[in-house]
């Protein structure tokens, strides 16, 4: 029997890294799973590999910060399999590193956009479905060690900080409806967020490396959809509110 057998369940940024992880193991738990990011071809791809598994896998195009296109990621979920469960807000970018007095507009804007603004437009969806079915639900928010630990710059920690605070005020506000929400924070993790990040700003990543030194071995995707695991099966059923670092140990120095 799997941990989520039945359960109707998104998973945004399932195109690659953590958000692919998981939507597979999802789907291996027995999960019925809407795959959001943008990139259709490789939605289909993951579809295509999740097709023996004791789940079911079908995609939705979404960026997560188009707040029409997450309206529809929830009623493609309700319109193909009846009901949503569980969702993991995973989808997220990381800035250039840069120190707050270096930070242009855009950078913060486009960081924003995707972890923050995205992620609540997400959580403000899944909520009203929630709401709606009555029976309560289960969030996970990928969340980041930087949010309490100056791993990145200024623009990604702060839209990282939001997402510990938001989950917290949705755990609080929506405990008697029956719907928990927590937070997973990675430290570092084996994933294409390097090869999709603007290059690093020297100042920035001089301080941000210091860092970078004490986190050990990075961790692998499957690692964090474990822990990910947990936090979206009745395993958890009474931790509500609460951020786990998924890090190896980096931040206990
Ligand atoms: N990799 C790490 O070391 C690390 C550390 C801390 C936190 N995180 C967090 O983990 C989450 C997943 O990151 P990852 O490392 O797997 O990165 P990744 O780049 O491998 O995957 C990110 C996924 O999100 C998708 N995505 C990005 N912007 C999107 C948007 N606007 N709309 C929809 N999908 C979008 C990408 O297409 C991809 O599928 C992010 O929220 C990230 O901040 C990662």
């Amino acid at each position: 029997m799997g941990r989520l057998d039945g359960k109707v369940c998104i998973v945004t940024g399932a195109s690659a890294g953590i958000g692919r992880a998981t939507a597979l193991l999802f789907a291996q738990e027995g999960a019925k799973v809407i795959a959001a990011a943008r990139r259709e071809d490789l939605l289909k791809e993951l579809c295509e590999e999740a097709a023996g598994l004791s789940g079911e896998m079908d995609y939705s195009v979404t960026d997560v910060g188009d707040p029409s296109a997450v309206v529809s990621m929830v009623k493609k979920a309700v319109d193909r399999f009846g009901r949503l469960d569980v969702a993991v807000n995973n989808a997220g970018i990381m800035d250039d590193n840069t120190a707050v007095a270096d930070m242009s507009d855009e950078m913060l804007e486009t960081i924003f956009r995707t972890n923050t603004f995205g992620l609540m437009y997400c959580l403000r969806e899944e909520c009203r479905q929630f709401l709606a079915q009555g029976e309560g639900g289960v969030i996970v928010n990928i969340c980041s060690v930087g949010a309490t630990h100056q791993t990145a710059g200024a623009a990604y920690c702060a839209s990282k900080g939001a997402v510990l605070a938001v989950t917290k005020n949705t755990a609080y506000m929506y405990k008697n409806d029956e719907i928990r929400c927590n937070a997973i924070s990675p430290g570092g993790v084996v994933t294409d967020i390097p090869l999709v990040m603007p290059p690093a700003d020297e100042f920035g990543f001089s301080r941000t490396s210091e860092l970078l030194n004490f986190s050990g071995e990075l961790a692998m995707p499957e690692d964090l959809a474990d822990a990910i695991l947990f936090l979206a099966s009745d395993q958890s059923r009474y931790v509500n509110g609460e951020e786990i670092k998924c890090d190896g140990g980096w931040t206990c120095f």
